[in-house]
């Protein structure tokens, strides 16, 4: 779907999501939420946290998995994926601390594959993923699957690729700054999700979103795995749907 602008789109997006909030709590159960960070969903927690605030939406039912965090990471550091998440959402709605999962980035050594095994079956525990929230990268990573991720993939350590760590460089002021390896969801653990919405806004992601949408399916592309999900959209404004 093509928007004249990404903030419509976004208030869309988070429409959705908040139906579902509420469908789930009408019924009693819990929602399971895969989030995503980078710019692309900060209008959309910008939105939730707004139906929080004003109209009475409630997060106490809603149980959160991240996509990813760098490798190594305190929490308590700016760049952290854990920090973005509490300032852009967490920190100004309901939601129990015990429901948020994001991957931890301070685990190091022979623990973090068993750190790694124990999330997915977190998320399998919870009953899958009911929504997953994605942006993507200029490299066609999903979370951080970058290039040659496996279909079957499950929540593990992985190396960024260099372009990943030029993009994200700004943010760290510098490039030395960027660590080279981060925790990220598998491709498995995403396409187990029931609904996969994927954020895409600008000009320079229209090259990737027309390998991702219109090209073969192959690990060149993680992305592109995507083309296989029943019940997949991608978001997008018209810079970023500007190839198609
Ligand atoms: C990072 C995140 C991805 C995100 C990507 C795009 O690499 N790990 O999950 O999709 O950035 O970021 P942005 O939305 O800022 O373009």
């Amino acid at each position: 779907v093509i928007f004249s602008d990404s903030n419509e789109a976004s208030i869309k997006v988070a429409e959705e999501m908040a139906d579902l909030i509420q469908k789930k709590q009408e019924a009693g159960k819990k929602c399971v939420l895969g989030l995503a960070t980078g710019s692309s969903p900060i209008r959309v927690y910008e939105e939730l946290v707004r139906m929080h605030k004003e109209e009475g939406l409630s997060f106490k039912n809603v149980v959160t998995f991240n996509l990813d965090e760098y490798l190594p990471m305190e929490k308590d550091n700016r760049q952290s994926y854990w920090y973005f998440m509490h300032e852009h959402l967490f920190n100004h709605v309901d939601i129990p601390a015990e429901n948020i999962h994001i991957p931890d980035g301070t685990i190091a050594g022979e623990k973090v594959i068993e750190y790694c095994i124990a999330y997915d079956n977190e998320i399998k525990k919870n009953g899958g993923l009911d929504f997953q929230l994605l942006g993507i990268g200029r490299t066609g990573h999903i979370g951080f699957n970058e290039p040659g991720s496996h279909y079957n993939s499950g929540t593990r350590v992985i190396t960024l690729d260099h372009i990943t760590r030029v993009d994200a460089a700004p943010a760290f002021l510098g490039i030395d700054h960027v660590p080279r390896k981060a925790i990220t969801m598998g491709i498995s653990t995403v396409m187990g999700a029931k609904r996969i919405v994927l954020l895409g806004w600008g000009q320079n992601k229209a090259d990737i979103i027309k390998k991702t949408v219109e090209g073969p399916i192959s690990a060149q592309v993680p992305a592109t795995y995507l083309q296989n999900h029943k019940n997949c959209t991608f978001v997008l404004d018209t810079g970023a749907g500007s190839e198609l």
